[in-house]
């Protein structure tokens, strides 16, 4: 799914289960000690697609611990981003020459719940779900494309973006979105480029699941 969507120069790791062999390190251990047993379960597995991502990329396993907001912390120069949900596990990884953001998100291909829809989505967004071609369940996708605008966006910037602040556009014969950002961009330290106003994301349909990427990256995607 996720291997698809995603050009070469990103390492990605997908499971469909929770492979045996799959460990934690101690200090993940202890994060996941309380958890309910699905938690555990996610967490592990997609821990152990990114080590093997990492080993992709040439570098040795380690622990993938969070910082405050939740964001999975790599080695120096490499970014990624997680993703599990019922059935599907993925990690995708890059070093940072070759990709400068990168936000992964899987969700179950179906309706999202009653209300969602009008929690996350401008008035744009949802006028474009109820006239959009049939056979996508486009509150969802809109939902996981927004949720990898996010991951991209946070580690990079230090900004939490909230539903409202990205506007999202889609083109269902590529299966391409474009993200128009809306929220004021942080202040950038001296001698750094100035962050993009729109970010371009690739989506994919299939063994019941929806699943969407972002990615800036200093060269145009090659696949
Ligand atoms: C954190 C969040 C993005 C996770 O997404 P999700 O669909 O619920 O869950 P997923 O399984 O796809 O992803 C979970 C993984 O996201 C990663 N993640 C969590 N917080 C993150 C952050 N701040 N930045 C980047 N990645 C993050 C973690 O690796 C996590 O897995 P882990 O806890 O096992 O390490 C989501 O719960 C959230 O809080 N969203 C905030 C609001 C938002 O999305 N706004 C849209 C702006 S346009």
């Amino acid at each position: 799914m996720l291997r698809v969507v995603l050009p070469d120069a990103v390492a990605v790791e997908e499971a469909f289960a929770d492979p045996p062999e799959a460990q934690l390190y101690p200090e993940e251990a202890a994060l996941v000690r309380d958890a309910v047993d699905k938690r555990r379960r996610e967490f592990t597995t997609v821990r152990h697609c990114a080590r093997r991502a990492l080993g992709t990329l040439g570098l040795p396993p380690g622990p993938v611990l969070p910082d405050r907001y939740g964001a999975p912390r790599w080695p120096a120069r490499v970014v990624g981003s997680l993703t599990h949900c019922h059935g599907y596990r993925a990690a995708a990884l890059a070093h940072g020459t070759a990709v400068t953001m990168l936000g992964i998100d899987a969700e179950p291909h179906g309706p999202l719940p009653e209300g969602v829809l009008e929690a996350i989505a401008l008035p744009a967004e949802r006028a474009w779900t109820r006239s959009a071609p049939a056979g996508t369940h486009w509150d969802r996708l809109l939902f996981s494309a927004k949720e990898s605008v996010y991951k991209a966006w946070y580690p990079h910037t230090g900004q939490r973006l909230r539903f409202g602040d990205a506007e999202l556009r889609f083109d269902p014969d590529r299966g391409t979105f474009t993200a128009r950002l809306l929220a004021p961009p942080p202040a950038r330290p001296p001698g750094r480029p100035p962050l993009p106003r729109t970010l371009d994301g690739r989506w994919l349909t299939g063994k019941g699941l929806v699943v969407t990427a972002v990615m800036m990256a200093p060269t145009a995607w090659v696949y």
